[in-house]
């Protein structure tokens, strides 16, 4: 990995709020998509325990476990060196204790190489921050909807509708900034909490379906990329039709191969001159 010079860090993001510059943030789990990242320039990858639902097809994040965190934290560090890069804590690797978290967040930090480390969950992990932050690792905290305890809201629903869930966000909020969480998600959040919530404080508040005033802006790259096909949130923006793209490629090589199409010459390789004829005799007696 090595020290690498272009690289940003919370200090860079920290003055890109400062003078209003927008931090961009997509999530990926694998080495193509994380290269390619990497090439278009954005700051910062999360590698998302929504690789549960984008890339092991289950219906929620919850069966999601630390080695498969961990193994596609590491194909993603190996496409991005020079990127900023965040290794999503899965369902119960840190709920049960401080210990359990820092042990977690340690092997993220160990196995994959990542500079920083995201939990769910506003007052009620503040333990848990603590103990990450007193190991020396940076924290981002993440509140609203939280994907790993979407059954506590009833579903994947908007967050801050109402003046109280509101003013709960901005409690937890202030909570993790306090705490030393140096970076903080807000999930389908309404735009005047998320607002509220990113002027108070001097940390990089960033949306995913919180709106336009945070500092910086998080889509799941399979859904931007119109990859992941089963349900589509309100605050996605499709930028392409890979299902599309993929799926039709698929389809056209399949006609070829069965109409005789492919594979052609060019795409077959040649004997060197002469040496069919002393194959033929050659190979004759294994007849
Ligand atoms: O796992 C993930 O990609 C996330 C986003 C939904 C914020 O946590």
């Amino acid at each position: 990995m090595g020290i690498s010079s272009n690289k940003k860090n919370i200090v860079d993001f920290r003055q890109m709020k400062q003078k209003g510059e927008k931090i961009v943030w997509i999530t990926s789990y694998d080495y193509p998509t994380a290269s390619f990242a990497e090439k278009a320039g954005v700051d910062m990858i999360l590698v998302g325990d929504s690789l549960g639902m984008c890339i092991y097809g289950y219906e929620s994040t919850v069966p999601v476990t630390m080695d498969q965190c961990i193994v596609h934290s590491e194909c993603v560090r190996r496409a991005a060196p020079n990127t900023f890069i965040i290794g999503d804590m899965p369902f119960m690797s840190y709920q049960r204790s401080p210990e359990d978290a820092v042990v977690n967040a340690g092997r993220f930090y160990q196995d994959a190489g990542v500079d920083a480390i995201k939990l769910e969950g506003g007052e009620r992990v503040v333990p848990q921050v603590r103990a990450i932050l007193d190991a020396g690792m940076v924290v981002c905290g993440h509140i609203g909807l939280t994907p790993q305890s979407t059954g506590q809201f009833g579903g994947y629903k908007a967050q801050g509708r109402t003046a109280e869930s509101g003013a709960d966000m901005v409690k937890d909020a202030v909570a993790l900034a306090n705490a030393g969480a140096q970076l903080l998600l807000l999930e389908a959040v309404t735009p005047p909490v998320a607002k509220y919530i990113t002027e108070l404080l001097d940390i990089p508040v960033y949306s995913i379906g919180a709106g336009i005033d945070c500092d910086g802006q998080l889509l799941i790259v399979s859904d931007l990329i119109g990859e992941f096909q089963a349900f589509t949130p309100k605050f996605v923006k499709k930028y392409a039709n890979v299902a599309e793209v993929m799926t039709n490629a698929i389809a056209a090589y399949a006609d070829e191969v069965r109409s005789g199409a492919f594979p052609a010459d060019e795409h077959t390789y040649k004997m060197k001159k002469g040496e069919y004829e002393r194959f033929c005799e050659l190979a004759k007696q294994y007849k």
